[in-house]
């Protein structure tokens, strides 16, 4: 009798438990409603009295065995498989990506530093703007085509009807009932225009308005300003030439090209085989635009400017569809990380 305790001791110490499934055997085996002790226990009547209780008490001791390493063993099991469903330690780390500035943004703060080093400030208006700012101190006569529905958004609020900015004109007009000359500020921003959404067009783009106001403010100096921005955005070898334009706000107006970036003025279909590409217009601040903002006409002069982000990006970066800007494509969005 204590020779079989003895082997199925051994049975138990030596049995090799990988997985849940072998788990189950041991179980049937050992601790089952058929397991092998239940025979043992059956002969234990035939074991002379004197006997009986140093082997029933090895049989008791051979179920605690059984049942210890029944339990230990179901516990590592099911632990290791949690673990390891749950983290790879042989996995490699997720990187964190770091992210990339919007190009337009990008440009903005170029435009930005560009003009600051000449000692401009920056202003900033209202998106929702009322008619006084947006139209008529910028000397919109009433029946103007960007006064109508079909140019600009229209919207009801409680101060009547506002507009959303069709330009970012209207700072100018803000900063000059605001502040006294000299003024020096340019005026990056959001502008909103009724248009159908195409790789040329779009309802919603960036402009930058720049204003110079002070005693005997001339065209030359002007010219030169933005002589000094085309070179410091587009390089050294970077030319302008001016056309005459009209703007209600500005008179003289202007038109203001770049030579071309892409071909070295040498002609190609971005510039249309001129060798020039439009960046902006400009022009002298409109005496009665100046008096509409409270500053006199006879003591100062001054000049404005506005252009267009996405242009000045399309020019740099060679962006040729404005939808890009605002699909959030990272493909797109990804070539302009680690730029500034
Ligand atoms: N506001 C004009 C536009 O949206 C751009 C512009 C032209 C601004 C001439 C100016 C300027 O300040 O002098 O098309």
């Amino acid at each position: 009798m204590k020779e079989k305790i003895k082997s199925i001791e051994q049975e138990i110490n030596d049995f090799e438990i990988k997985d849940l499934a072998i788990l189950e055997k041991f179980r049937i085996e050992f601790l089952g409603s058929k397991n092998k002790l239940k025979n043992l226990f059956g002969e234990l009547k035939t074991v002379p009295n004197e006997e009986k209780k140093e082997v029933g008490q090895l049989l008791n001791g051979l179920r605690t065995l059984a049942e210890t390493k029944f339990n230990s063993v179901k516990d590592s099991l099911e632990s290791n498989s949690t673990k390891s469903s749950s983290i790879d330690t042989s996995r490699p780390g997720e990187i964190s990506e770091i992210g990339a500035r919007h190009p337009l943004m990008q440009v903005r703060s170029e435009i930005i530093e560009i003009f600051s080093r000449i000692g401009y400030t920056v202003s900033e208006g209202p998106e929702i703007e009322d008619d006084w700012h947006n139209f008529t101190a910028l000397n919109f006569p009433p029946e103007h085509p960007a006064r109508d529905m079909q140019d600009t958004f229209f919207v009801e609020s409680d101060k009547g009807e506002m507009a959303l900015r069709t330009h970012t004109s209207s700072v100018q007009v803000r900063v000059m009932e605001n502040q006294k000359p000299p003024i020096r500020t340019i005026s990056p921003g959001r502008v909103y225009r009724n248009e159908a959404i195409s790789a040329r067009a779009h309802c919603f783009f960036h402009q930058v308005e720049g204003l110079y106001i002070d005693k005997n403010v001339s065209f030359a100096d002007l010219k030169q300003t933005l002589l000094y921005f085309a070179k410091e955005m587009f390089g050294e070898n970077a030319q302008i030439r001016l056309r005459p334009s009209y703007f209600p706000f500005t008179e003289p107006s202007a038109e203001v090209d770049v030579s071309c970036t892409i071909c070295n003025s040498k002609g190609c279909n971005v510039c249309k085989y001129s060798g020039w590409l439009e960046i902006l217009g400009c022009g002298m601040v409109d005496p009665a635009v100046l008096e509409s903002c409270g500053i006199d006409s006879k003591e100062y002069s001054g000049f404005a400017f506005g252009m267009g982000i996405e242009r000045i990006t399309q020019l740099k970066y060679k962006v040729n569809d404005l939808r890009l800007y605002s699909e959030n494509d990272v493909r797109f969005l990804k070539q302009f990380t680690g730029n500034i």
